[in-house]
């Protein structure tokens, strides 16, 4: 625990960003199984939003992993402080005045509701990339169902280890249904008609 520390207000305000980059800032949270869509779909649309002169950031579980929470395994500890320390990261972004999308499979209902009570209300929007189990299987890109499978991969989610799907996310995106463009019109339009973008 640290101790003897102090809060700094920062002399930029968030408000202050947000109008100067003419939008609002906020995060995107993607979750879903490994496979889902969530990184395709993240990226993609961040890709739409700086082509509109918006400013986006993608935080993706895997690369994410190779440095910050590289000390991090899939046990349930070590899923919960993987999400608390992006949720983290992410309130900054908003902070920043950025539009943050995070695809992170972010199993437990829980952890994503640490995330959604770190920031303002509005500030979380939770997109629920629904796949099921047999189709993520199917695609497969990594191979890491099929060692999860042969119990080559612990605490594996949709195997081994739980999904928690979404109560009530803002947004569902079905990826089993519509393609990854298919699914960024729906953001697009989704977001628009809300007043975020
Ligand atoms: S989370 O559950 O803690 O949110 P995160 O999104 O960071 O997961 O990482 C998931 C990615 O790690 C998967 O897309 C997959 O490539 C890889 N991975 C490795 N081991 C596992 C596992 N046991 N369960 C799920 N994904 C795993």
């Amino acid at each position: 625990m640290s101790t003897n520390i102090v809060w700094h207000e920062a002399s930029i305000k968030k408000e202050e960003r947000r109008e100067k980059n003419g939008h609002s800032s906020f995060i995107l949270w993607f979750t879903g199984l490994s496979a889902s869509g969530k990184s395709s779909v993240a990226n993609a649309f961040a890709h739409k939003l700086f082509e509109n002169d918006k400013q986006a950031f993608v935080l993706d579980g895997d690369n994410i992993r190779h440095g910050l929470n590289n000390d991090l395994g899939f046990d349930e500890v070590s899923r919960k402080e993987n999400i608390r320390r992006i949720g983290e990261v992410a309130k900054l972004f908003v902070e920043s005045g950025q539009i943050v999308l995070t695809a992170f499979i972010s199993p437990y209902r829980e952890d994503r509701q640490v995330v959604r009570s770190l920031v303002q209300e509005g500030e979380f929007i939770e997109v629920f990339v629904k796949c099921s189990v047999e189709a993520c299987e199917k695609r497969d890109p990594k191979g890491l169902y099929k060692k999860a499978r042969n119990n080559e991969i612990p605490h594996f989610t949709g195997i081994s280890a739980p999904y928690e799907e979404p109560v009530n996310p803002e947004i569902i995106l079905d990826t089993e249904q519509y393609s990854i463009e298919e699914c960024v019109e729906q953001l697009q339009q989704i977001l628009s008609e809300k007043g975020y973008i």
